[in-house]
């Protein structure tokens, strides 16, 4: 029986772990759900149907995976018609699979991440069949367009360009779970972000595993820097960024794209994983050191004030003193606006895991404590330098830390908080910068003269 025409609806709950692109997915979902009738929950208590939307990037997200799912066996026992449903790149892998089927038989449904747009189905099914119910695709046949969405947030919006990886970086999963790269035509992204504008959002967020390589699999010739071009001239859309950009692939006629159209916010996020050449080799990310700094520079002269942000992985297999002492030397020379960083972890079935020479616990621990410790620093230091500054910022909504606080967005991706009214929600105000923090700035807005 579906939501629709019934008077007491249904509700759902979606939980979602991993990054955008899975943040995205659930908005996929819960725009289909409420198109068949269903109604989004406050919690777990009183929701029918959970969908649990994994991650399994690295072995602490699918330990929470494993955790919530546990309480949830809990939780069906006193609401045996709740259904759940768990999909994301975890369930995309085999094992796990296996071991849901195994130990977890009280989840429902089990999908992967290339059939979303059959959940709904999936969910009719459920509500009759007792048994349950694996689908998972090896790889997306087509793009499935035209699925409604439901945005979580309501000021800025995340577009895929790319589905999945054909980059393969030896300690990574993505490329497994979320299958090979695919571009989406540009006239379907154009008309998603039109249809955005219409509806109020300002901001736009381009999504891909590799942004930078957007229609190397179409046939038309259209590159990343042409699809920018292209999006810059929608009316009325003022910001645009974008994520994930590879090094290797952030050619010179993407440097000069993004640093003379004037919609492309000043911030790049570039992951550079490591700061050795022998690392970066074994780590197949295809470019050296001094490729990277050398397009740090590029960026840097074409775009004056350009915010980087980075992610970095201590710890891969064979990594040396000496070659953490040259990923401290990158940072130190780069000066990131901000980074994340991680202790690598074995995933199974990629080439790293099978590597040997595995670095020890307690030398991964050292070495991301004294990384984070740098990174400290200079994030705090970059943030000091915008003080006194007046930056045009997006405001987003209350604080989360503080609800006294609003909280707004400069075009360099920093938070900045300032004294407010909720009815600012969406507008684009000027503010002046008095103080910050390590993660944010602090400001008041300028009133209009
Ligand atoms: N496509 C993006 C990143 C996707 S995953 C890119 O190429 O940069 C996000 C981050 O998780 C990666 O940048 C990497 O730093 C980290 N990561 C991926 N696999 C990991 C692993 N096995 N152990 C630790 N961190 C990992
Ligand atoms: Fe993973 Fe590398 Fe692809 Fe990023 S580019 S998703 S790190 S394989
Ligand atoms: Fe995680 Fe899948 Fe994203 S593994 S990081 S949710 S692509």
């Amino acid at each position: 029986m579906s939501g629709k025409i019934n008077d007491n609806p249904k509700k759902y709950l979606t939980i979602t772990f991993g990054c955008q692109m899975n943040e995205h997915d659930s908005e996929i979902i819960a725009g289909m759900l409420e198109n068949k009738g269903y109604l989004s929950a406050e919690g777990q208590n009183d929701a029918d149907l959970i969908i649990l939307n994994t991650c399994c990037v690295r072995e602490t997200a699918e330990n929470k995976v494993f955790g919530l799912l546990g309480r949830l066996g809990q939780l069906k026992k006193q609401k045996p018609h709740l259904i759940i449903a768990m999909g994301g790149c975890m369930s995309q892998q085999e094992h796990i699979a296996q071991r849901i089927k195994q130990r977890f038989r009280y989840v429902n449904i089990v999908f992967g991440t290339h059939n979303i747009h059959e959940l709904p189905a999936l969910i009719d099914r459920a509500e009759y069949q007792k048994n349950q119910i694996i689908d998972i695709w090896p790889d997306r046949k087509d793009i499935s367009e035209g699925l409604s969405v439901k945005r979580f947030h309501g000021v800025r919006a995340w577009v895929s360009i790319t589905y999945g990886c054909n980059n393969f970086c030896t300690y990574c999963i993505v490329p497994y779970v979320r299958g090979r790269e695919k571009s989406r035509q540009p006239e379907a992204i154009i008309s998603e972000i039109q249809e955005l504008v219409r509806q109020g959002y300002q901001e736009v967020t381009l999504l891909g595993q590799n942004v930078n390589s957007y229609g190397k699999d179409l046939s038309s010739g259209i590159d990343f820097a042409d699809l920018l071009v292209k999006i810059n001239e929608i009316k009325d859309l003022k910001r645009i960024r974008y994520m994930t950009s590879h090094p290797k692939d952030f050619c010179d006629k993407l440097v000069t794209t993004v640093s003379h159209l004037p919609k492309i916010c000043e911030h790049i996020h570039l992951p550079v994983q490591a700061g050795s050449n022998n690392i970066l080799k074994k780590m197949n990310r295809g470019y050296t050191r001094e490729h990277y700094l050398e397009l740090v520079d590029k960026i840097r002269t074409a775009m004056p004030g350009v915010s980087l942000t980075t992610d970095i992985m201590v710890g891969f297999p064979g990594e040396s003193d000496a070659d953490f002492a040259d990923t401290v030397d990158l940072v130190k020379n780069i000066e990131y606006d901000s980074a994340f960083t991680f202790i690598y972890n074995k995933r199974q079935g990629t080439p790293a895991a099978g590597m040997q020479d595995q670095v020890p616990d307690q030398v991964k621990v050292a070495r991301i404590e004294k990384l984070i410790a740098l990174q400290n620093e200079i994030s705090l230091r970059k943030n000091k330098l915008e003080v006194g500054k007046t930056l045009e910022c997006l405001v987003e909504g209350p604080s989360k830390t503080n609800a006294d606080l609003m909280s707004a967005r400069t075009r360099t991706n920093k938070i900045a908080v300032f004294r407010g009214k909720q009815d600012m929600v969406g507008m684009l105000v000027p503010i002046l910068i008095t103080g910050c923090g390590l993660t944010h700035l602090e400001g008041e807005v300028i009133p209009a003269e």
